[in-house]
C-alpha cells in the first residue's frame, strides 16, 4: 500500500509518501518547509502568518514529496493513480488556518484522483512516527507524547486501540522549555537552545521541583516548575525582572548569556542543566511506572520534545534496566511531519468521504 500523507497542523507544511511492504513502512519522500523564521521577532507563533505561509508552500511541497516519491512528474496523473492507494491528513489539533490548508488540499485531491481519505489525529501521527523505521514494536506500550502543546501518557494495547492514562494540568513539557529559553532572549523552539546551553552545565545544581512526581496517578504539571526556574534566574540576574512584566518576556532583548562573563554563562549552563533534568527525571520516572503498573513489553517516545538527546538517552538506560523495549523516531521525524501522518494512516486505516472530513482544532485522543 502506498499513501500521500498531508501535514498542516502549525508552522510546518509537509506532504510525504510512505509504501507498505509486509507491515514494513519505507519513506520514499518527507518534504518539509517552516515559516518559523518568520515568527522571530515576536517569540511565538502568529497564526495568520503560519496559515498564509502554509498557503504559498502547500503545493511547492506536495509536488516535490510525489514526484520524488511516486519517481514521476507531478503533471503524470496516470503514473500517479496508479501508484497511490490513499491520501492521509492531520485534521487537527492546531491552528485552525494552518489546519484548513492541508484539509482542503487532501480533500481536494481525493476527489480529482478518487482516492480515499485517511483524517489523522496529529497526537496520533506523532506515535506512529516510531513506526517508520522499526516494524518489530512489540504491543501492548506505554507512549509518551511530549511537544509544545502537549504531554500525554498513552496504553496502546493494540493498533486502534489506545487509552489516554494522564496529561499535562497546565504547561506542557515543551512549553516549559520555551518559556524559560524565552526569560533568557531565545525566540521558540527554546527547548534545542536550553539543551545546548545545559551542554556544560552541572545538572544537580539547582534543586528545582520535580512536580507531581510522587503523586500516584498519570497526570503531569510544568507550570511551578517554570515559575521556579523564572524566580531563580531573575534573582541572580536582575537584569531580566524587567522582561516579566508581561507573557512577552525575553524576546525583546538580546540574547542574555552574550553579554555574560564566563562565571555568568556557567551559572546560566548550570540553571539550565538542572531544568532540564527535572523535567526528564519526572517524564521517565512516570513513564517507567506506567510501563510497570500495565506490563507492557514497549516503551515508546514521540513527539518534538523527544528530539531533546539526554531525555532519549535517559529512557534508553532506565528502560534496559527494567527490561522494557525502548523506541523513539529519529530527531527529524520527532518534529513536525508528513511521514508520521501516512504511517499512523497504514495502521489505523479508516478512510471516508472527502465530504466528511473537517478540521478539529481542538481535537485530543
Ligand atoms: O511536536 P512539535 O514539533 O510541535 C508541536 O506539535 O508542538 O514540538 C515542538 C516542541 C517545542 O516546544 C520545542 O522546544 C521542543 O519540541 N523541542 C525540544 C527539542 N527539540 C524540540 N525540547 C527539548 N529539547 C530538544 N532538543
Ligand atoms: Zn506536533
Amino acid at each position: 500500500m502506498t499513501i500521500l500523507g498531508i501535514e498542516t497542523s502549525c508552522d510546518e507544511t509537509s506532504a510525504a509518501v510512505i509504501q507498505e511492504e509486509d507491515n514494513k513502512i519505507h519513506l520514499l519522500s518527507n518534504t518539509i518547509a517552516t515559516s518559523l523564521n518568520l515568527h522571530a521577532k515576536t517569540g511565538g507563533i502568529i497564526p495568520e502568518i503560519a496559515a498564509r505561509e502554509q498557503v504559498a508552500y502547500m503545493i511547492p511541497v506536495l509536488e516535490e514529496a510525489v514526484e520524488k516519491g511516486l519517481n514521476c512528474k507531478f503533471k503524470e496523473k496516470d503514473k500517479i493513480l496508479s501508484s497511490l492507494d490513499a491520501i492521509a491528513v492531520t485534521y487537527g489539533p492546531g491552528l485552525i488556518g494552518s489546519l484548513l490548508v492541508g484539509v482542503e488540499t487532501a480533500k481536494t485531491l481525493s476527489l480529482v484522483w478518487n482516492k480515499p481519505i485517511v483524517p489523522v489525529n496529529h497526537m496520533i501521527g506523532h506515535i506512529y512516527a516510531n513506526w517508520i523505521e522499526n516494524s518489530d514494536i512489540l504491543l501492548p506500550a506505554v507512549v509518551l507524547v511530549v511537544s509544545g502543546g502537549h504531554t500525554d501518557l498513552l496504553l496502546l494495547k493494540k493498533h486502534g486501540l489506545l487509552q489516554l492514562l494522564g496529561g499535562t494540568r497546565d504547561d506542557a513539557a515543551g512549553e516549559c522549555f520555551d518559556k524559560c529559553a524565552r526569560l533568557l532572549g531565545y525566540n521558540y523552539p527554546g527547548g534545542p537552545k536550553i539543551a545546548e546551553l545545559a551542554q556544560s552545565g552541572d545538572l544537580n545544581s539547582f534543586p528545582f521541583p520535580r512536580p507531581m512526581i510522587s503523586i500516584h496517578g498519570y497526570e503531569f504539571s510544568f507550570s511551578g516548575l517554570k515559575t521556579a526556574f523564572l524566580n531563580t534566574t531573575q534573582e541572580l540576574f536582575p537584569i531580566l525582572r524587567k522582561n516579566t512584566s508581561s507573557e512577552k518576556i525575553g524576546w525583546q532583548q538580546a540574547a542574555l548569556t552574550d553579554s555574560l562573563s564566563n562565571s555568568g554563562k556557567k551559572t546560566i549552563a548550570n540553571l539550565c542543566a538542572s531544568l532540564q533534568n527535572a523535567i526528564i527525571e519526572v517524564l521517565v520516572k512516570k513513564t517507567i511506572h506506567a510501563a510497570q503498573k500495565y506490563q507492557v513489553k514497549s516503551i515508546l517516545l514521540s513527539g518534538g520534545v523527544a528530539a531533546n538527546q539526554l531525555l532519549r538517552d535517559t529512557f534508553s538506560q532506565e528502560s534496559k534496566k527494567q527490561n522494557f523495549r525502548f523506541f523513539v523516531p529519529s530527531k527529524k521525524l520527532c518534529t513536525d511531519n508528513a511521514a508520521m501522518v501516512a504511517s499512523a494512516a497504514y495502521f489505523n486505516f479508516h478512510p471516508v468521504d472527502w465530504a466528511e472530513v473537517t478540521t478539529d482544532p481542538e481535537l485530543y485522543f
